[in-house]
């Protein structure tokens, strides 16, 4: 399949939704996927706030009217009131992906104590992998090179687009077929 792949970056802020601070995770997600992914690809980007209906609505958009094969969420994984990102992602999938989560706070473990307060998953919504990454800028690069190696397979077992990568960044990771 070569069609464009659609990509959602959401950002869960009620402060960057608001306008009250500067959204520097949804755009260090684009610029990862730009100096990562050298097929084609446009992202569908969206700030919203921590409002658990609000998060469900803008994943189900995403995966079934906007028609992206990936969603990736920055923020509203941790243990604050109003922090419930992977509660809204759990609510939506189909399908949980628990082992982007685990590999993800293994490696940010390494970077910072407090990855251990990260609960960020994964799941499957009809054709689109969601992937929730923490708030801070950083944890971006350092979580997607965890994890990215096996996205386009996934894609794949999902029926979506063929995702290649720029393998002086990151190898994509794809089993001999039967
Ligand atoms: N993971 C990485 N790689 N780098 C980080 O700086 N910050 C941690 C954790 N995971 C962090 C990280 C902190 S301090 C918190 S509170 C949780 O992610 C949740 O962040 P969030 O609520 O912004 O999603």
């Amino acid at each position: 399949m070569s069609a464009v792949a659609r990509i959602g970056i959401v950002t869960v802020s009620d402060r960057a939704s608001r306008g009250e601070y500067e959204d520097r995770g949804g755009p260090a997600i684009r610029e990862y996927l730009n100096e990562v992914l050298t097929s084609d690809w446009e992202p569908v980007a969206r700030v919203i706030s921590d409002d658990q209906p609000v998060i469900e609505q803008t994943l189900i958009n995403l995966c079934d009217a906007e028609g992206c094969c990936l969603v990736v969420t920055t923020g509203g994984t941790g243990p604050a009131k109003r922090d419930v990102t992977p509660e809204a992602t759990e609510a939506v999938s189909e399908k949980l992906m628990p082992g982007f989560g685990e590999l993800m706070r293994k490696v940010s473990l390494e970077k910072v104590p407090t990855a251990i307060l990260s609960r960020q998953t994964a799941g499957i919504r009809g054709g689109a992998l969601i992937i929730n990454l923490p708030g801070q800028p950083k944890a971006i690069n350092e979580c997607l090179d965890a994890v990215f190696p096996a996205i386009p397979y996934c894609i794949d077992l999902l029926e979506g687009p063929s995702l290649t990568t720029n393998e002086s960044r990151i190898v994509a990771f794809r089993p001999k077929k039967k």
